[in-house]
C-alpha cells in the first residue's frame, strides 16, 4: 500500500518525540498498518536549532499554511498550540486542501472545535486529538471505541498534570504554593502563560472536549466552572490533611436534571482513594458508564513520550484507513449543551 505521508507542524516537545517515535518504530507501525509512515516536511520557527533530532530526511517550510497545503502531504499533524493564528490557520487551510488533521492543541479544539469539525466534515475529513486530552492516557479513544456501546453517565478526573505536582509538593514538601509555582516553573512544567495551568483553563479546555464526546453536544467550554489552584494556601492543605483529605484540582462533566454540568475547581477527595493517592504531574481520568460501572484511567498527562505516544495512536489509526469524526460521527448532528445553572459555592 502507499505509504501515508505526514506533515508536521510545530517541533517543540511533542513535535520531536513524533519524529523520534516514527523513526525508532518505523518497522512496527508497517506492520501493524500494512504500509509505511513517512514524513514529507516540517516546520518550526528556528531552522537552525539543534533539536536532537535528523531531520536531513524531511522538507522545511517556515509557513505551516503552506506546509499544510503540499501535494506529497496525507495528514497535517498541528503541533503549534495556541487557539488561534497558526495553529487554526493551518488547520483549516489543511481541511481546505483536503487533508485529515492530528492535533494535540487543547485550547483549539475547547475554542473552535465544532467549527473545525464541521468544515472537516463537510470536505469529507477528520479531525483526530487523542494528545490533547491527558497526554498518554488513550481516553478519547476509550470514550469513542472502548465504551461506545455505553451512556456515559460521569467523566471526571485530574487533568492538570502542573497543578497536580504543585498541590502534592505543597502536601509532602510543606512548602508554600509560591515557592512550588516557582520551582515547578524553573523546571519547565508550567505552560508558556503559566495562568492556562493554575487558572485552571488548561484542564477545563480538556474537560470540555470529554464532555464534547461523552454527551454528544457540540464543545461548550463557555459554559465551564473555572476556579484555578492560585488561592489555595498551606493551611488549606493541612486542614484537609487533618480531616483525611486532600486538594485537588478535579474536573467534573456529568448530564444533570438541570443541564450538562460541567466544573473544573479545587476539591477535597479522601486521602485513601484512587484520586487522592495520585502524585505528581500524573493525570487520572475516571470514566462511568452505564454499563461497564467505573473505569480508572492513570498515567502521564504530558512530556515528550506520552504525548507522542498519542499522536501517533491517532497516525496508526489513519494508516490503517480508521478514519472516525470522533467528535460523534456526524458534527451536523451534535446538540448544543444546555448548560446547567450551577450554583459556584
Ligand atoms: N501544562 C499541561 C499539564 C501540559 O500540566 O498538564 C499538558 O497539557
Amino acid at each position: 500500500a502507499a505509504p501515508l505521508r505526514l506533515g508536521i507542524a510545530g517541533l517543540g516537545t511533542v513535535g520531536v518525540g513524533v519524529l523520534k517515535m516514527i523513526q525508532k518504530n518505523a518497522a512496527l507501525i508497517t506492520q501493524r498498518t500494512g504500509r509505511a509512515v513517512t514524513v514529507s516536511a516540517v516546520c518550526a520557527q528556528s531552522r537552525g536549532k539543534d533539536r536532537g533530532v535528523d531531520l536531513s530526511g524531511y522538507a522545511w517550510e517556515d509557513d505551516p499554511v503552506v506546509l499544510a497545503k503540499r501535494d506529497d502531504v496525507d495528514v497535517f499533524v498541528e503541533l503549534i498550540g495556541g487557539s488561534t493564528g497558526p495553529a487554526k490557520q493551518a488547520t483549516q487551510a489543511a481541511i481546505a486542501a483536503g487533508k485529515d488533521v492530528i492535533t494535540a492543541n487543547k485550547a483549539m479544539l475547547a475554542e473552535h472545535g465544532h467549527s473545525l469539525a464541521l468544515s472537516a466534515e463537510a470536505a469529507g475529513r477528520v479531525i483526530r486529538y487523542e494528545a490533547a486530552v491527558a497526554g498518554g492516557i488513550p481516553v478519547v479513544k476509550a470514550l469513542t471505541e472502548g465504551l461506545a456501546g455505553n451512556e456515559i453517565q460521569r467523566v471526571l478526573g485530574v487533568m492538570n498534570g502542573s497543578c497536580n505536582y504543585i498541590l502534592t509538593r505543597m502536601e509532602d514538601a510543606g512548602m508554600t504554593y509560591e515557592e512550588v509555582f516557582a520551582e515547578a516553573d524553573g523546571l519547565g512544567y508550567l505552560e508558556a502563560d503559566p495562568n492556562l495551568d493554575v487558572g485552571g483553563i488548561d484542564a477545563a479546555h480538556k474537560l470540555a472536549i470529554l464532555a464534547a464526546i461523552a454527551f454528544g453536544t457540540e464543545v461548550d467550554f463557555a459554559s465551564v466552572v473555572i476556579e484555578g489552584i492560585g488561592a489555595i494556601t498551606i493551611e488549606d492543605i493541612h486542614a484537609a490533611a487533618d480531616m483525611g483529605y486532600r486538594v485537588k484540582l478535579l474536573g467534573v462533566a456529568q448530564q444533570t436534571g438541570r443541564g450538562l454540568e460541567q466544573r473544573m475547581t479545587p476539591c477535597l477527595v479522601p486521602a485513601n482513594s484512587p484520586l487522592g493517592q495520585l502524585q505528581g504531574g500524573t493525570n487520572m481520568v475516571i470514566l462511568e458508564g452505564g454499563d461497564v460501572g467505573q473505569i480508572v484511567l492513570r498515567g502521564a498527562g504530558a512530556g515528550e513520550g506520552p504525548t507522542a505516544s498519542a499522536v501517533m495512536s491517532d497516525v496508526v489509526d489513519l494508516a490503517r484507513g480508521l478514519r472516525l469524526n470522533t467528535f460523534g460521527q456526524a458534527a451536523t448532528g451534535l446538540v448544543k449543551s444546555q448548560p446547567a445553572m450551577t450554583a459556584t459555592t
